[in-house]
């Protein structure tokens, strides 16, 4: 392979996911097999323009594979966002002669370096890591598949609680614009109804919906909803309404929050990270770049920066309705 690429840095970006260590790692130790030296960028975009910079080799990421959140730190920086603040990080990697990037991250993320690339034309390779798999351009996002796991097995133990009481539960998820993981999550754990951000199911079928379990003589029932769920009302709002409007139902809520992004990745996300992370370090050796590594049928592929950015991932409608004829 032909090389002009001499040193590459790596970050970590925006929310963080369970697989990021696993990437970093990979990263790093291709970059070692390939004789490229590779410094590690702390607390992302911020840590670039503080020059907050650690040279890295194949030791510095030992067991780690195995670990959560990410061990460069992760931040959102509104400095990034400035021409001020992107000058300042591109000073940065001038004085520590890095060549390149490999961004691990979401849209935020990929939005700064394509930027920052347009600016600068400097060399970036972005690396899907999120939890709420809501990049286009990939079928898996890193940490997705861990999130689900977590998610699933904390719905599995209110469903015991659930149905010992015959009571019926909210549980808000994460997935702020997209509801892959409650759709996902909730058909994984027998959820009788799902709500998500990319459609409004309605309150009238919500209400319909418990009635029914109500009569078909359901011990318990359970309401995947996701934070930014198009009904418009969060969990508290949609107990109090079901409570106004159906009788008979001892309801209560769960919000499961931050721990979703949390714990040990699974198998699927540490192979996946760490097949992306070679893929990236080469694809910068091979002279391309303002391009994301993505997975397609379990094919590495890889797609153009700006592109991961602006589209916008689409609901599974099939599964949306294995959902409806499981809840019946
Ligand atoms: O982008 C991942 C995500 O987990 C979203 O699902 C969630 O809305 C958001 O991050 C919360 O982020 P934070 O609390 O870190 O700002």
């Amino acid at each position: 392979m032909a090389n002009s690429i001499k040193k590459i840095g790596v970050l970590t970006s925006g929310g963080d996911a369970p697989g990021m260590n696993a990437a970093i790692r990979s990263v790093v130790r291709t970059c070692a097999f390939h004789q490229i030296e590779c410094v590690g960028i702390y607390r992302g975009y911020e840590g670039m323009i503080d020059g907050d910079f650690k040279a890295l080799d194949a030791r510095s990421v030992n067991h780690i594979i195995n670990k959560g959140g990410t061990f460069l730190k992760s931040a959102r920086s509104d400095r990034f966002r400035t021409k001020e603040g992107r000058k300042e990080a591109y000073d940065q990697l001038l004085k520590h002669a890095v060549d390149a990037l490999v961004l691990i991250g979401g849209d935020g993320t990929f939005t700064g370096g394509m930027v920052f690339n347009e600016e600068y034309n400097f060399p970036v390779v972005g690396i899907p890591g999120t939890i709420d798999n809501d990049i286009v351009g990939t079928n898996f996002t890193l940490g997705y598949d861990t999130a689900l796991n977590t998610v699933v097995e904390a719905i599995d133990k209110i469903r015991d609680t659930a149905s010992s009481h015959k009571r019926l539960f909210f549980v808000e998820v994460m997935g702020r614009d997209v509801g892959h993981i409650a759709l996902n999550a909730g058909v994984g754990s027998g959820a009788e109804e799902i709500l998500v951000p990319e459609e409004d199911l309605g309150l009238d079928r919500l209400l319909e919906s418990l009635e029914k379990s109500k009569h078909t003589g359901k011990s318990s029932s359970i309401v995947v909803v996701a934070e930014g769920d198009k009904t418009g009302k969060n969990v508290f709002e949609l107990r109090d309404y079901v409570e106004e409007n159906l009788e008979g139902y001892d309801v209560r809520v769960s919000v499961l929050g931050h721990m979703q992004r949390g714990g040990s990745p699974s198998c699927f996300d540490r192979v996946l990270a760490s097949r992306m992370g070679v893929k990236a370090v080469e694809t910068l050796i091979e002279g391309k770049h303002n391009v994301m590594v993505g997975t397609i049928n379990n094919k590495l592929e890889l797609y153009p920066i700006d592109k991961a950015v602006k589209g916008h991932s689409k609901i599974d409608e099939e599964l949306l309705r294995v959902s409806d004829i499981m809840s019946t």
